[in-house]
């Protein structure tokens, strides 16, 4: 096997938190920071979009050893899109990662594979760093067919991508019956999939993307899917929004790979 990747873990805040809250929060998990440092985790956060400046601000003023992703993006450069935001004005803002299709949206707000693949070349193109969501609703899991959906959705948003963009793509694969429900997938379930994935970007010449695991991820859990699930990292929602169960995965990812090094 390849030496393991450093891991990655993001808290997906979702549409919680107003900017007052969000401070609070970046500050919180600053201090738990400084007390436990995660040496060998990247961490990133994910506000809505109206909190980004002053997450942006207090993460630099205060040296707070986290990065800082959007949670959705135009990829349009600019004109009549209302209510919506472009890249570059992410990048103004300090922001180096975006969530580009995450379930919700695919569902909720009508993102096709065209709108992804366009999205994620956006932000690409732009020098950000995309973190691809994928993953197979339940009835798709129930048939068996989970391997293919998320082929199929890693392809067209991926292929053609071209290589010198691989080193900014990291992938989440986040079964949409996981997501929010308190339902985990077992760490065997997870380990298949992180092989499969893996094995499906290798196929498109990516074979260092990170590939994190999300789905009601918490405190409790993170340990044994980290270790026994081989993923990169996680994508965290509900959890992420308190400071110390976030804190509680990112120490046990870097706790994994400090053993595995
Ligand atoms: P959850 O959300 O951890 O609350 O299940 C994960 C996600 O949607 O990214």
């Amino acid at each position: 096997m390849s030496a393991p990747k450093k891991p990655l873990v993001i808290g997906n805040w979702k549409m919680n938190l107003d900017f007052v809250e969000a401070v609070h929060l970046g500050q919180q998990i600053g201090v738990l920071l400084k007390n436990r440092p995660a040496e060998h985790t990247d961490v990133v956060v994910a506000p809505p979009f109206v909190d980004l400046r002053s997450v942006t601000s207090i993460v630099a003023s205060e040296r707070i050893a986290v990065t800082v992703a959007a949670q959705h993006v135009n990829p349009n450069e600019n004109g009549a899109h209302t209510g919506e935001i472009s890249v570059a004005m992410l990048q103004r803002l300090g922001v180096e990662w975006v969530l580009v299709g995450h379930s919700e949206r695919r569902a909720l707000y009508a993102m096709d594979d065209a709108i992804v693949a366009a999205t994620l070349r956006a932000v690409v193109r732009s020098g950000l760093k995309v973190v691809l969501c994928v993953g197979e609703a339940l009835d798709v899991r129930e048939e068996g067919d989970q391997d293919e959906w998320v082929r199929r959705q890693l392809r067209a948003a991926l292929e053609g991508l071209d290589e010198r963009f691989g080193e900014l793509v990291t992938v989440a694969y986040e079964p949409i019956w996981a997501i929010g429900t308190g339902l985990t997938a077992t760490s065997a379930q997870v380990y298949e999939m992180m092989t499969h994935v893996r094995s499906v970007l290798a196929g498109l010449k990516l074979v260092d993307a990170r590939v994190l695991y999300g789905g009601s991820v918490n405190a409790e859990n993170a340990a044994s899917l980290v270790a026994e699930g081989h993923v990169d990292g996680f994508l965290v929602g509900g959890a992420s929004l308190k400071a110390e169960s976030f804190l509680a995965i990112i120490g046990a990812c870097d706790d994994c790979y400090a053993l595995k090094r």
